[in-house]
């Protein structure tokens, strides 16, 4: 069934696990991940873009996801709307069935600006009573990640006591934090603590350190009883790079995010973790992979499923590893 974002996450605070939030642009990702949680028994988080609405149509998308709930009756299901630009977005997308939206007030409606915090509590209050009275859930976000447009990372050593990381990213400050949620009475708190957006997070494999995991138990104390996500976590994973290197592409030498500084997030209150560039890589580069090998093929049909499997591959492994699975 489709449920909104709160019920799925305050089980997981129950049951102190992490949901891993899939970004879902055409009808082969979301059958990637139904698949994973079919087999692993995992709640599900899908979620949409501004990027992902272009691309496919809202109309699509939707029925899209109605399709999966008829598919998977038992598996819960979170349409979630990633990075509302303004209320007006937001409002927009609980018009169109999703059950859960995210305000990002961090940014200004151009999603590049860094916006001040009283424009911040003004977006995502009004979402938050516009959200709230028809069930619908709300994700806001303190502080700024590397940008959504380029996916300009910061860098694993530029943690400074003021908060502020090379390529100025701004951390989430907890004492901040605790009055943004009072204030806007969000359900979920996006925070900025060392992550970035896109496949250029860290240019040096990850140390143990790499995710400022004290700023996110300072957050959860303060708010333990509001979800903390974390953005940008993919991971990056370095044997889909080295099949995409080995197949024709050119991607540079790059890190994500390791799995056991995620798991080590979840410990301390982090319970939706968003996941686009992970399943990008993989289809990609299961698409370059077969189409390198087998060079008479032209059934797109092959190329998908490839991607789908390979996609469905990460999914598996995030669910397990957030310790959702058996929990659907
Ligand atoms: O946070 C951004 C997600 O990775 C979505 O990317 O805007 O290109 O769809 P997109
Ligand atoms: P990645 O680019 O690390 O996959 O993060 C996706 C994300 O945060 C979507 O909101
Ligand atoms: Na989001
Ligand atoms: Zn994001």
């Amino acid at each position: 069934a489709l449920i909104a974002l709160r019920p799925l996450l305050d089980h997981a605070a129950a049951h102190d696990y992490g949901i891993p939030a899939f970004n879902i642009n055409n009808m082969e990702q979301i059958q990637a991940i139904m698949q994973a949680a079919a087999e692993t028994d995992s709640p599900v988080i899908l979620q949409a873009s501004a990027g992902a609405r272009g691309y496919a149509g809202a109309a699509f998308l939707r029925k899209m996801v109605e399709a999966a709930v008829e598919q998977w009756p038992d598996i819960p299901i979170c349409l979630h709307q990633d990075h509302g630009a303004s209320p007006a977005v937001c409002q927009q997308a609980i018009r169109n069935g999703f059950t859960s939206v995210m305000m990002d007030g961090s940014l200004l409606e151009d999603m590049k600006t860094p916006a001040s915090y009283d424009y911040n509590l003004t977006v995502t209050r009004r979402v938050v009573d516009m959200a709230h009275a028809v069930g619908v859930s709300v994700e806001g976000e303190l502080g700024c990640l590397g940008s959504l447009e380029t996916g300009e990372a910061g860098e694993e050593d530029g943690v400074g006591a003021t908060g502020i990381l090379a390529h100025g990213q701004m951390l989430t400050d907890p004492e901040q934090a605790a009055d943004f949620v009072a204030i806007t009475g969000v359900d979920a708190l996006a925070v900025a603590i060392g992550t970035s957006h896109g496949a250029w997070k860290f240019s040096r494999p990850p140390t143990g350190d790499i995710l400022d995991i004290d700023r996110i138990a300072a957050i959860h104390r303060r708010l333990p009883n509001t979800h903390l996500v974390m953005h940008g976590s993919s991971s990056v994973p370095q044997e889909w790079l080295r099949i995409i290197r080995e197949h024709g592409g050119d991607i540079g030498e790059t890190y994500g995010v390791p799995v056991e500084a995620i798991v080590a997030g979840i410990r301390h209150g982090v319970r939706k973790i968003n996941i686009d560039t992970d399943l990008r890589l993989a289809m990609s580069g299961a698409i370059r992979r077969l189409a390198d090998t087998d060079r008479c093929e032209f059934d797109p049909r092959k190329f998908f499923k490839a991607a789908r499997d390979a996609a469905a591959g990460i999914c598996r492994e995030r669910f397990e590893a957030f310790g959702c699975a058996g929990q659907a």
